[in-house]
């Protein structure tokens, strides 16, 4: 049975007041929760004080970003050592707007991807065609490609969360109808099984892309959505926590 996670990747926004608000309101509003996984991306500056903040509480810690390399000369780069240390379990890595902004690459995301499990953090790797892509028809082997790259060596799976964001749902208010998103988890947890065998099985396949507490409960009842990586959505306590709810009643 694969564990359903939530995850709010809160990108560039919130100071470290602001941070350590939001993140008590999660603490206090996930205080009952039984099962499930809710895992909060602050910005970097944000990560030590919702560290402490979270503590005693069944959340846990992502960061948004890494580089690949363990120390050296790479001014304003974070190293995942420090991620550790900071108590970070998470990461996300190739996020969209990485690939966009910053040029991330797949040999990029695979080289974060195998450093971040080589000191014991877990990737969130995230994956998703752009609207022009969809357009051609070219998603399935947008992905493909995007999923074999990024876990190329990869030998265990079993720490490794997957991300789908269609990159035209992401902030748009344009979600993947539940089909859509399906079709693609599907997809990929077929990548996967290729690759991994039966551990594919317990691999988590999160969608994300505008997520809402009003659209996430058509998306969780599908059979391989495991949970959802929210942005927008995760910036107040009552949708991040309206996510939640819906996901721990279906899940
Ligand atoms: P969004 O972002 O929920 O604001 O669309 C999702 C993401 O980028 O992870």
């Amino acid at each position: 049975m694969r564990e359903w996670i939530v995850a709010g990747n809160w990108k560039m926004h919130n100071t470290v007041q602001e941070s350590v608000a939001l993140a008590s309101a999660i603490k206090e509003g996930t205080s009952s929760l039984k099962k499930g996984e809710v895992v909060l991306a602050p910005p970097y500056t944000a990560l030590a004080r919702v560290s402490e903040t979270i503590k005693g509480s069944r959340i846990t810690l992502a960061a948004q970003n890494m580089f690949y390399e363990d120390k050296g000369a790479y001014t304003g780069e974070i190293a995942p050592g420090m991620l550790k240390d900071i108590g970070c379990t998470y990461v996300i890595i190739g996020h969209s707007e990485r690939r966009k902004y910053f040029h991330e690459q797949d040999k990029d995301v695979n080289l974060k991807v195998k450093k971040a499990l080589s000191v014991g953090l877990k990737p969130i790797m995230c994956v998703g065609e752009t609207d022009e892509e969809r357009e051609k028809g070219i998603t399935r082997s947008i992905v493909d490609r995007q999923i074999n790259l990024g876990l190329s060596g990869v030998e265990k799976i079993d720490n490794v969360v997957i991300a789908y964001e269609p990159v035209w749902a992401i902030g748009t208010g344009k979600v993947a109808t539940s089909a859509q998103a399906q079709e693609v988890h599907a997809f990929i947890r077929g990548i996967l099984k290729d690759l991994y065998g039966s551990s594919a099985n317990n691999i988590r396949i999160l969608y994300g892309g505008s997520v809402t507490k009003d659209n996430i409960g058509e998306l969780i009842e599908m059979e391989d959505i495991d949970g959802a990586l929210v942005g927008g959505a995760s910036l107040k306590p009552d949708g991040f926590l309206g996510i939640i709810q819906k996901i721990a009643e279906k899940k």
